[in-house]
């Protein structure tokens, strides 16, 4: 009974060895020190031993039950203690790494090119104001001398909300907004960047949103001269001094006279080359005088009044400033076309 007694202690300590969890040191326990445990059957049987027997093997028991014991805590304790270790090693957070740098972003190209003309224009004495890109039929055509029937309607493919409410074909129902504020009292000198609405089939150089930029000035003796001024100077910022412009006759029925801007070429500085056709020329704009009519319209006295107006595309802008050749790059938020406009 005394080595029955010393082989369960062997085997209950190598057993308490052996065990890597605490759940398996739990089952060890259970096992040897359990009340249906091996030992506690041996304590059990003393009745049947002799009375000198008896107090040797419940001695035994006793010391093999507590050493077993002692044993199983330790281990316990030292499972306990690595388990805390392991836990601390893995939350480890080293303050002195460097930490992971956050993807910059940067302006889209067409907000650069917005800012840029923009600020150009301040500089003039410009001031800048926006309007809204759901707008009445009477601002975007009525009060711009287009009435119902007008046949010019037909270079503006339209999408209609209701009745009397569309998108928004062009920026020029902001002059109209604009003066109307006024009180028939000038001066009036203002650029409206935004985003403009037109049923065009989306090609390389048409998309049915894209973005102007209109300007307009009324004041006391505004002249062609001073649009021409201001268009070459503003080209010439833009573009590069070396850039020059020429006006040509063209038709808006909001004014009168009205041009088509047209600015030197940049790729082959005029003499010719794919990028203008072969004509030293590129279209960059759409201008003239504000017609009396609209002043009228807009509470302007043309007798006192006049002013010029213009109007721009800001992606023909950026297309031809950073040699884009499709429209739809603008718009299909690809970052391998995008990140090239990340400022350094
Ligand atoms: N609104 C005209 C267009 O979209 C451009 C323009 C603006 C022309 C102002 C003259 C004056 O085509």
């Amino acid at each position: 009974m005394i080595n029955e007694l010393s082989r369960l202690e062997d085997e209950a300590l190598q057993e308490v060895v052996d065990a890597t969890t605490k759940k398996e040191l739990e089952t060890v326990r259970v096992t040897y020190l359990g009340k249906k445990g091996p030992i506690t059957e041996v304590l059990r049987g003393m009745g049947k031993l002799s009375a000198e027997e008896r107090p040797v093997v419940g001695q035994k028991a006793n010391e093999v039950r507590a050493r077993i014991q002692e044993a199983i805590e330790s281990k316990q304790q030292r499972l306990e203690e690595e388990e805390l270790e392991q836990k601390l090693a893995e939350e480890r957070i080293d303050v002195t790494l460097p930490g992971q740098p956050l993807p910059r972003g940067g302006k889209h190209p067409l907000t650069s090119v917005v800012e840029e003309v923009e600020d150009i224009f301040i500089g003039m004495g410009f001031e800048v104001t926006e309007g809204p890109e759901v707008e009445q039929d009477y601002y975007n055509f009525e009060k711009l001398n287009l009435p119902p029937d007008h046949p010019a309607r037909d270079m503006q493919d339209s999408f209609y909300v209701s009745q009397d409410l569309l998108l928004r074909t062009q920026t020029s129902p902001v002059q109209a907004r604009t003066m109307e504020k006024k009180d028939g009292k000038g001066p009036v000198k203002i650029v409206c960047p935004g985003k403009v609405y037109r049923r065009d089939e989306d090609d390389a150089t048409h998309s049915h949103q894209f973005m102007q930029i209109e300007g307009l000035y009324v004041d006391r003796n505004v002249r062609m001269s001073d649009l021409k001024g201001v268009l070459d100077t503003f080209v010439k910022k833009y573009f590069g001094e070396e850039r020059e412009i020429r006006l040509r006759p063209s038709f808006f029925p909001f004014t009168e006279p009205s041009v088509e801007v047209d600015v030197t070429c940049g790729l082959c500085g005029g003499k010719g080359c794919r990028v203008c056709k072969h004509t030293g020329w590129i279209e960059v704009l759409g201008a003239g005088m504000v017609h009396p009519s609209v002043l009228e319209m807009s509470g302007f006295d043309p007798e006192e009044y006049s002013g010029f107006a213009f109007g721009m595309g800001v992606e023909r802008f950026a297309m031809l400033k950073y040699g884009i050749d499709d429209i739809r790059h603008f718009y299909t938020n690809d970052t391998r076309f995008l990140s090239q406009f990340k400022r350094a």
